[in-house]
Order: C-alpha cells, then sequence, then structure tokens
C-alpha cells in the first residue's frame, strides 16, 4: 500500500483556462475576438452537457461563442450547409460538431467538410496526418492533449517509458499513442484494444497506462504493475438510486482497488474530464492566432 499522487485536473484545467483568458484579451485588444462554435445533432443527455459547457467556458474566457443545437431528423445535407457557413464565417475560428451524431449521419463526411485551419478537435485528416508528422501547425486532439499536459505537470517522465493505450478511437487512442511516440515525449507504445490476446498481461508491463475504453471500471488491480501512473479517460453513466439523477460518473479503471498501487493516478471525475474543454479553448486560440497571422 502506498499514498498515490491523485492528478488534479481540475486545478490543471483552471490554470490552463487563465493562460487562455490572458491571451484572449490580447487578441481582442488587436481587433481579433476569437471564436468557437459548437454543433450537436440529437438529444443524446451527456452530449448536450459538454456542448453547453463548451459553450459556457468560450464565454467566460471571452471569447465569440455559438452554440447550434439541431434536431435528431436533422439531414446529412443540412448538417452540411451548417458546416460550410461556418467555414464563411469570419467570427468563428474553430468548429466542433460534437461526437457520436445520429445513425444516419455520415460522420467521416461532416469531419472532411469542415475547414481543416477551424478543425479545433483535430479530426481533420489533414490534421490526422499533421499530427503523425509532428507538425505543430496541426490540431492536436483535446482530451489526449489533455493527457499529455497531466504527464507535464505531474512531473512524470515518459521517455523510455512503456506507454499502453487501451483504446484504438480516432478521438483518444490512436492520436493519445502519436503523442506518447513523439519526440516530445519518447514512450515505447503498445495500443491495445477489445481483440488483444492476454489484455491484462499488456497493461502489467505499463509505466504508464491509459485507458480509453468506455467501459465502466474494467482495469482491475491485477492488470497494474505496482508503481504505475494510470491516466482514466473513461466518463461512464451507471444507475445509481441513491443519487438525485439517478446515475454517477465513474471511469474505465476500478478506482478503489487500482488507486493503492499506483504512483499517480487521474479520478474520475475531476481528471481527464475538466482537461478536455480547457484544450479546446487553446486550440480554438491556435485557430484565431494562424487564421489571423497576416493581420497581426
Ligand atoms: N465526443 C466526445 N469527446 C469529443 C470531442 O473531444 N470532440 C467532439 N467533437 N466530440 C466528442
Amino acid at each position: 500500500m502506498n499514498t498515490p499522487l491523485i492528478i488534479d485536473g481540475k486545478a490543471v484545467a483552471a490554470a490552463v483556462l487563465e493562460e487562455c483568458r490572458v491571451e484572449a484579451a490580447a487578441l481582442t485588444e488587436k481587433g481579433i475576438t476569437p471564436g468557437l462554435a459548437v454543433v450537436v445533432v440529437g438529444d443524446d443527455p451527456a452530449s448536450k452537457v459538454y456542448v453547453g459547457s463548451k459553450a459556457r467556458t468560450c464565454a467566460d474566457l471571452g471569447f465569440h461563442s455559438v452554440k447550434i443545437e439541431l434536431p435528431t431528423e436533422t439531414t446529412q445535407e443540412e448538417l452540411l450547409e451548417v458546416v460550410r457557413k461556418l467555414n464563411a464565417d469570419p467570427a468563428v475560428h474553430g468548429i466542433l460538431v460534437q461526437s457520436p451524431p445520429p445513425k444516419h449521419i455520415n460522420e467521416e463526411e461532416i469531419i472532411r467538410a469542415i475547414d481543416p485551419r477551424k478543425d479545433v478537435d483535430g479530426f481533420h485528416p489533414e490534421n490526422v496526418a499533421k499530427l503523425a508528422l509532428e507538425d505543430p501547425t496541426g490540431f492536436v486532439p483535446c482530451t489526449p492533449a489533455g493527457c499529455m499536459k497531466l504527464l507535464e505537470v505531474s512531473g512524470i517522465d515518459t521517455n523510455g517509458a512503456e506507454a499502453v493505450v487501451i483504446g484504438r478511437s480516432m478521438i483518444v487512442g490512436k492520436p493519445m499513442a502519436l503523442l506518447l511516440v513523439s519526440k516530445n515525449s519518447n514512450a515505447t507504445v503498445t495500443i491495445a484494444h477489445s481483440r488483444s490476446k492476454d489484455l491484462p498481461g499488456i497493461c502489467r508491463r505499463a509505466d504508464i497506462l491509459i485507458a480509453a475504453v468506455g467501459r465502466p471500471d474494467m482495469v482491475k488491480a491485477d492488470w497494474v504493475k505496482p508503481g504505475a501512473v494510470v491516466i482514466d479517460v473513461g466518463i461512464n453513466r451507471v444507475e445509481d438510486s441513491s443519487k438525485k439523477s439517478g446515475y454517477r460518473l465513474t471511469g474505465d479503471v476500478a478506482y478503489d482497488e487500482v488507486a493503492p498501487k499506483c504512483a499517480a493516478i487521474t479520478p474520475v471525475p475531476g481528471g481527464v474530464g475538466p482537461m478536455t474543454i480547457a484544450m479546446l479553448m487553446k486550440n480554438t486560440l491556435q485557430a484565431a492566432r494562424q487564421i489571423s497571422n497576416s493581420k497581426l
């Protein structure tokens, strides 16, 4: 038993947001108010909460904030038209379409329709390529960028470390692996997923374990090497009749049994979650700077 470092994502996010507030004021002073548009289609309650929170944070930092809520029946063409309008709007530097959209929407086509210079999610193929190329003019997806920031400010040395990422999504797993293996980080990276043989055995090799699968409490104590650093990206709603809302949030890691084995761990909530929005604000500032560069 030991006492792990509990990585305080709320505090780190607050510090990043304060930097963003200062930079937003400086840009606004030069006549460029950073602007972010968030679009959500349908009425998934979690998506609505996330999008509301993104728009509110924007407004709070003095950004121009646009929130577009569209009904579930919105067609592909209607959504493409919304994206095209935002591409053409000079007050909007960043565009985010909340994932996942309803099933009838072809998300891939929507992502490709976003101007890559405004793709603050970093999902457009041009930005995916820039991440692989380690080109800093690209946008890094917000959640993995937030995980890297947490490792950095917690003083965790990734150089030469064995990192295991569970999950291969384009939103978290794949970009996370690219960031960890990049020349800024120099980890040795394994991407594991639902079809991996002996997932517990692979995870036990990890000095740094990143769980991004969306399965409540999947990572157990015997999956974790003593002294490992565990970053829990999962935000799962599980039924809990003792809560007013009827649910509670839990991560992909069985926190209570895993934490005592770790050198450091992120809690859920209050770990990676708050970082996603903070990094989104940073990306929007990057977009505003890059798009307005010739005017500065
Ligand atoms: N759904 C869950 N995370 C994200 C994210 O970072 N961006 C978007 N657009 N949708 C998400």
